[in-house]
């Protein structure tokens, strides 16, 4: 048995701000921008944007390309840090309702930015355990909502998106597919990143960055070696974009080149667990990511929590 994936969907608010356009509001410049982190852009949600609804409109674009019905669908996992509600209804059940989706089971996932990949190990063994045949897993984020707009160094690197993708359960798919995860936490760094109750996203950037490079250094080696993959076998590496840096950094401790890392957060800053699912969607739009290509992905985030999973398109 294989869970492969069927399609990738995505979702974005409709207003564009760049660095340019930040620099207006708060005391930055578009250069301290993008040599600090490589964004350029973020899409912000206005007032009346629900995560809930961006999370939906990412799984129609997915069920869509997949030509598969909603009512097929037997689990919604939506990983997301902005519930529309505090606690209950989760976001997946939200998200049920406006698709219609109404024989899935649904819960939402808290591991921060590292919230996409755990979903789909979660979604990989409930669809095995109960042979369900569909699955959405979705990252849908609303980081302007918790955004500190007093705080230039933490609010020009965020963004608002929603990205799933839809998983099926195929029993006659040998070469494609899930394989390989890396689920983790460390939560004695719980105090690097967080959002208390009625607060703001604090971060201690130097602490987060630290982190960040050790921890998806040893996820990507670490995933290689239980695959057996050289870096020759991996066509792409597609982590969650946080910041160009870490990611160069990265490559560069694994002496790897850097062309096949996969780099967007230039046009939507950083959308924690909605990252690697629009990344997958721009590089199959672009023709790049074809049918049994094989990915590494990392995550790293809020928790502290990383995760990381090896899979063939
Ligand atoms: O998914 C969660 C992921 N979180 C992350 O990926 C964060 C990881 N950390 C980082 O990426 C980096 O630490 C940051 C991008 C957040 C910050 O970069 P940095 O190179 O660590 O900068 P810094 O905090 O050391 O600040 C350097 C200077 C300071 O000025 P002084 O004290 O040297 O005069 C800051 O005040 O840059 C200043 N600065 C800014 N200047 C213009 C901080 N933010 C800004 C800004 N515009 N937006």
């Amino acid at each position: 048995m294989s869970i492969i994936f069927r399609a990738a969907g995505k979702a974005l608010p409709a207003q564009r701000c760049t660095n340019d356009d930040l620099s207006k509001k708060i005391d930055t410049t578009d250069e301290w921008i993008r040599s600090h982190t490589g964004i350029g852009a973020r899409y912000l949600a206005e007032e009346t944007d629900t995560c809930s609804d961006l999370g939906a409109q990412a799984c129609r674009d997915a069920l869509k390309k997949a030509g598969v019905s909603a009512s097929e669908v037997n689990l919604i996992i939506c990983s997301t840090a902005t519930t529309d509600y505090n606690g209950f209804p989760s976001n997946a059940c939200l998200m049920q309702e406006a698709i219609e989706a109404e024989n899935a089971a649904c819960f939402d996932l808290s591991a921060a930015c590292s919230g996409f990949v755990y979903g789909l190990d979660c979604a990989a063994g409930l669809m095995a355990r109960h042979n369900w045949k569909y699955a959405l897993v979705c990252g849908a984020e609303l980081l302007s909502r918790i955004t500190d707009w007093t705080d230039r160094s933490t609010c020009v690197l965020f963004g608002d998106a929603a990205g799933a993708v839809l998983l099926e359960n195929n029993s006659e798919e040998k070469a494609r597919g899930l394989g390989s995860f890396i689920l983790g936490a460390q939560g004695t760094g719980s105090k690097y990143l967080y959002n208390k109750y009625g607060g703001k996203l604090t971060m201690d950037g130097h602490a987060v960055y630290d982190f960040a490079v050790g921890i998806m250094t040893k996820i990507i080696k670490d995933l290689m070696e239980k695959e057996n993959l050289t870096e020759h076998d991996v066509d792409f590496f597609v982590c969650h974009q946080a910041n160009e840096r870490i990611l160069k950094a990265s490559a560069k401790r694994l002496g790897f080149k850097i062309d096949k890392f996969i780099f967007n957060m230039e046009e939507y800053g950083n959308t924690s667990s909605a990252s690697i699912p629009i990344t997958l969607v721009d590089m199959e739009e672009r023709g790049q990511l074809k049918k049994g290509m094989t990915v590494v992905s990392a995550a790293f985030g809020g928790g502290l929590t990383y995760s990381g999973c090896v899979f063939r398109w």
